[in-house]
């Protein structure tokens, strides 16, 4: 079922435009998350970090292992009109930007909670908190673009 053709009515399996979906609809979840910083409901504010964190690291196992199992992007790179090796290369820049993305926005929640815990919060985590932001935006258009150069 989750190798079927999905919803979206191109070429890419189920469990592909579920992800893209998710991608899509991530900054916008951030986006959620900081309103309540400006609200001054802290509570909510990182508590939905946690959430939206979460929620983002599982569904990124399941598109990682919907992806070995399927064949990946030796696959999905044979039907595209695109240059292979351009795919390639814009596959790996997309890689080093997500992991690095979620690498510093996992470290940036679990600090920014034990400093506010212990009521260090720097005077720079809203800047901070707004260049994490750019860099998972960052993150998911890169990705989505990916998706609409493989498959439409
Ligand atoms: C989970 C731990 C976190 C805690 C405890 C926390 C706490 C806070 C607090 C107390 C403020 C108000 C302080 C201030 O305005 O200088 C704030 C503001 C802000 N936070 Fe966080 N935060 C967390 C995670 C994050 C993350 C992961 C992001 C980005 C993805 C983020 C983005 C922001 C932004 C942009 C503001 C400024 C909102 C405004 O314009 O007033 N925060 N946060």
């Amino acid at each position: 079922m989750f190798f079927e053709p999905g919803f979206f009515g191109t070429a890419a399996p189920l469990y592909l435009d579920l992800a893209t979906s998710y991608f899509f609809i991530l900054p916008f979840l951030i986006l959620y998350s900081i309103s309540y910083a400006i609200k001054k409901q802290y509570k909510k504010h990182y508590i939905s970090q946690f959430v939206i964190i979460v929620i983002t690291l599982v569904v990124v196992v399941i598109f990682e292992l919907g992806l070995r199992l399927d064949g990946g992007f030796q696959k999905y790179s044979q039907d595209s009109s695109y240059n292979y090796v351009f795919l390639l290369i814009y596959l790996l820049a997309h890689i080093v930007l997500a992991v690095m993305t979620l690498s510093y926005w996992t470290y940036f929640v679990f600090t920014s909670y034990k400093a506010y815990k212990t009521g260090n919060l720097e005077k720079k985590h809203k800047q901070k908190g707004r260049y994490v932001f750019g860099l998972i935006l960052l993150t998911s258009l890169t990705g989505l673009s990916f998706y609409a150069l493989l498959f439409i």
